[in-house]
């Protein structure tokens, strides 16, 4: 059995929630390792809509333990509102603390993080990052300039309030001098702090050595990213991206395993793309094919889970695609949403750009440039609506799509391992087991 990583392969909202419900059906251990409130997952649970943003969708699998490992930057006000809505659902029963983990080295977002994304968001020169305003970018920020909270800090009040002053002494002054916001009040920030500790104690664990001992026992341990390659703070288009290591690596680095703990890494993507916020997207189609846009957004529901935000709409991007592949070091691509396409009349897909005058096979690292490459299409026929329910295995889907399919791992090298024809469970073609097997090609 390996353990497999699953990510983003784009900018997020690829589809992962479907990828790692079918998955953690295979794994015991389902763990979250970077990003924090800022994405999120809509399931609907004996009827009742749910929406998860920090605890793992694999909750709705019975008897899977849940980890939200020390790389996760971790709102707990967020934390006991989804605990609360998956105990009213029925989701989870007593004792959840038996069923998600929270490390004690992550960090805490905290209003006052909160409250910097938001005024930052409004009021900052240099226009908005359309940042999802959750207090990721300074709870990340506070974590490397060595000023953060921790989740283990929560519980030791005879040191957090120090820590706490610590915290917040030069974010008063800038919000009360740069951007006219009320200072933090440090006894009632503490007060409050110490009570939400003490709710958290049963659920605080190192879950690194959690990982070790389900390691050393060959559990099988699925690790969920969250947003996508394009939005990694080192390897996304920066400035416009999130504030963690979206990409598999960060797997690593924010559980505590090593390498040889993982076996595959699937990249998820869609059959076109979105992109949530601002930022260079060079596919996009918003300007050049508005209805075109406005009919995939509808068809496909692309609007955010945790802002609501209209998605953008472009084609499929075979560089950015293959950039993901080497930067993740993939596996396997699960494919989603190709029914959203299903009886265009054509399809575009990006095979290279042009940058002054040069065809490029690789993307820029600069905004700027990224904002001004043209991409270079091939054009490929759609495939027709089809009944998806009569897909069994590979050779029932229609040709076309078929075709689609054979030119992304041709252009990738890696093979295509799973395919989402629509959203239930049942349809899903499932063409290898990353757990068991690294890509067959099919
Ligand atoms: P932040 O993560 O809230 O700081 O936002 C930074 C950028 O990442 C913005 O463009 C957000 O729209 C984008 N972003 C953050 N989380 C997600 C996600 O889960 N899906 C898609 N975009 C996201």
């Amino acid at each position: 059995m390996k353990n497999v990583v699953i990510v983003g392969a784009q900018w997020g909202d690829e589809g992962k929630g479907k990828v790692v419900d079918l998955y953690s059906a295979k794994a015991e251990y389902i763990v979250r390792y970077q990003g924090g409130n800022n994405a999120g997952h809509t399931l609907v649970v004996n009827g009742k809509k749910t929406v998860l943003h920090l605890i793992p969708s694999g909750i709705l699998h019975a008897d899977k333990v849940c980890l939200i490992a020390n790389g996760v930057v971790f709102d707990p006000e967020v934390f006991f509102k989804e605990i609360d809505s998956l105990l009213s659902s029925g989701a989870i029963t007593n004792a959840p603390y038996e069923r998600v983990r929270v490390s004690d080295r992550a960090h805490v977002i905290l209003p006052y993080h909160c409250a910097l994304d938001a005024a930052r968001e409004t009021k900052a020169a240099g226009g908005k990052l359309g940042t999802t305003v959750r207090g990721i970018g300074p709870a990340y920020e506070d974590k490397v300039s060595r000023r953060g909270i921790r989740v283990g800090d929560l519980l030791d009040p005879k040191t957090l309030k120090e820590k706490l002053r610590h915290a917040i002494e030069e974010k008063n002054v800038l919000m009360a001098g740069l951007y006219g916001g009320s200072p933090v009040d440090l006894e009632s920030l503490f007060e409050s702090c110490v009570k939400l500790g003490e709710k958290l104690r049963p659920y605080v664990a190192d879950v690194k050595s959690v990982l070790m001992t389900a390691l050393a026992h060959k559990r099988a341990i699925l690790f969920e990213g969250a947003q996508g390659t394009l939005l990694d703070i080192d390897h996304g288009t920066y400035p416009f991206v999130t504030s963690s290591n979206t990409i598999a690596g960060g797997a690593l680095t924010g559980s505590g395993v090593g390498e040889g703990a993982i076996g595959s890494v699937v990249g998820i993507m869609k059959a076109y793309l979105t992109r949530v916020g601002s930022g260079p997207f060079p596919t996009e189609i918003e300007e050049t094919e508005p209805e075109l846009a406005e009919k995939i957004r509808t068809i496909g529901a692309e609007f955010g889970a945790t802002t609501g935000r209209k998605r953008r709409i472009g084609w499929l991007d075979l560089v950015a695609l293959k950039y993901a592949v080497e930067v993740n070091g993939l596996t396997g691509l699960a494919l989603m949403k190709a029914d959203v396409l299903n009886g265009l009349e054509f399809l575009r897909i990006c095979t290279s750009y042009s940058l002054g005058g040069n065809t490029i096979y690789d993307l820029p690292s600069r905004a700027e440039d990224l904002a001004r490459i043209e991409p270079n299409y091939e054009i490929y026929p759609c495939w027709p609506d089809y009944d998806a329910k009569k897909v069994e295995e590979f050779g029932d889907l229609p040709e076309e799509l078929r075709g689609y399919i054979r030119k992304i791992e041709d252009f990738t090298g890696v093979p295509v391992v799973l395919l989402s024809v629509g959203p239930g469970r049942e349809e899903t073609l499932e063409l290898s087991d990353p757990f068991t097997e690294v890509g067959k090609v099919h």
